[in-house]
């Protein structure tokens, strides 16, 4: 009999029932130290005394009254983000998936604004994730996601992760008019583009005209120690997609862009019913002020560089467990010589939530927020986990 939840989440045996800072405690009282945040959702750990505030003061004052109307709390987000960013304008939603419908939509309708509707072919890249709706899974192309759900929508045009070359000769067809990458892919096991590369990739964008679009829905909000992870090359794109943790731990999204990209999405052209609800808009532009302080960032970067400094001392202390740790920022990979859910499930036994990715990485996510203590913590639960593995 099919379970009355739809069956397509492999879930742990886990139920948590509240959060504090960087941890969970289960409906039986046991604790947990998240390293995962809800995959890179909860940037400013659980229960943000702040967030919390910030949403019930909102929630006991107005929830939704549509885009029908002007939406204060929306415009102060959009102004927030617009001030702290190469956008010019943004649309908000309610996940990352809807930016990506939006980030496709807006490409191609520039494409057929400027009279040359052809150019609407999409550049994606092997090992990239941007959800789970028709267009995400046809973007994507893989097997795994496409599966039974033919016909795809086309237009997509898939290329090997950081092959330049293959790029520089796909962007020059003459069909094709962007490209989607992940500064840092995240599903795909936390696998960063180097910045020379994604510096080549918005010169060879000029130089043709496509559009970029970057997916800094996982990699974004502060993740890699900047705002955005595309800072770290110096370049800006045309469009970008944000979700997790612009939220918090509430479900918002947003597309931005430039005046240039998002001048065809006229009145009508595009719509939703919560996308930018008075709710979400009220956290999405706390947790911007929030990660806009000027003390913020810095002291990301200084936990980064702590956390990877203890991350690269188990990998020399377990080498039959763990080959490297890559990644950006608070967006660290541990590269794992075992199958990654036998190295999730040792953390579990240790108390410790990781976060399965592709190519045999581990992703290790924390709040934002994450006290000291609780990196020092959290590396020794992922060191008894791996002596465990080692036996
Ligand atoms: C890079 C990236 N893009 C898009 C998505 C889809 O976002 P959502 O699950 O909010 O729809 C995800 C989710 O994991 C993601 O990591």
């Amino acid at each position: 009999m099919i379970p009355e939840i739809l069956p397509t989440y492999n879930r742990t045996p886990l139920a948590f029932a509240s959060g504090q800072g960087a941890w969970l405690t289960t409906t039986q009282g046991e604790r947990y130290l998240d390293f995962g945040a809800g995959i890179a959702v909860n940037a400013l750990g659980h229960a943000n005394p702040d967030l919390v505030a910030t949403l019930a003061e909102q929630a006991g004052r107005l929830w939704h009254v549509s885009n029908l109307y002007q939406i204060p709390e929306q415009e102060r987000a959009a102004s927030l983000l617009v001030a702290h960013t190469f956008a010019d304008t943004c649309f908000f939603t309610n996940s990352g998936t809807e930016a990506l419908e939006l980030a496709v939509k807006m490409a191609r309708r520039h494409w057929h604004a400027a009279g040359r509707p052809e150019r609407s072919t999409i550049i994606t890249f092997e090992g990239a994730f941007h959800g789970r709706s028709s267009a995400a899974i046809a973007a994507v192309g893989t097997p795994k996601m496409t599966e039974g759900f033919a016909p795809l929508l086309p237009g997509f045009l898939q290329l090997p992760w950081d092959d330049m070359a293959a790029l520089d000769e796909a962007i020059h067809r003459p069909d094709v008019g962007a490209v989607i990458l992940e500064p840092v892919q995240g599903e795909g096991g936390i696998r960063p583009l180097p910045d020379h590369d994604l510096r080549r990739i918005r010169s060879l964008c000029d130089e043709t005209g496509a559009l970029l679009i970057l997916d800094e829905v996982q990699c974004g909000m502060g993740r890699t120690g900047k705002l955005f992870a595309h800072e770290w090359a110096g370049i800006t794109p045309d469009i970008m997609m944000v979700a997790k943790g612009i939220g918090g731990g509430f479900p918002v999204g947003a597309v931005l862009a430039t005046e240039h990209a998002a001048a065809a999405m006229t009145a009508g052209s595009h719509g939703s019913t919560y996308g930018g609800n008075p709710l979400a808009c009220a956290v999405a532009a706390r947790v911007v002020e929030m990660m806009t302080d000027p003390d913020f960032l810095p002291e990301v970067r200084r936990k980064a560089g702590l956390l990877r400094q203890g991350l690269e001392g188990l990998v020399a202390t377990h080498p039959q467990v763990f080959a490297g740790v890559r990644g950006s920022g608070l967006m660290l990979g541990l590269e794992c010589r075992m199958p990654v859910a036998d190295v999730v499930a040792a953390g579990h036994a240790e108390h410790i939530l990781t976060v399965p990715a592709a190519d045999g990485v581990i992703r290790i996510l924390p709040p934002l927020t994450i006290p000291d203590e609780d990196i020092t913590e959290g590396l020794a639960r992922l060191d008894s986990a791996a002596t465990a593995l080692g036996r």
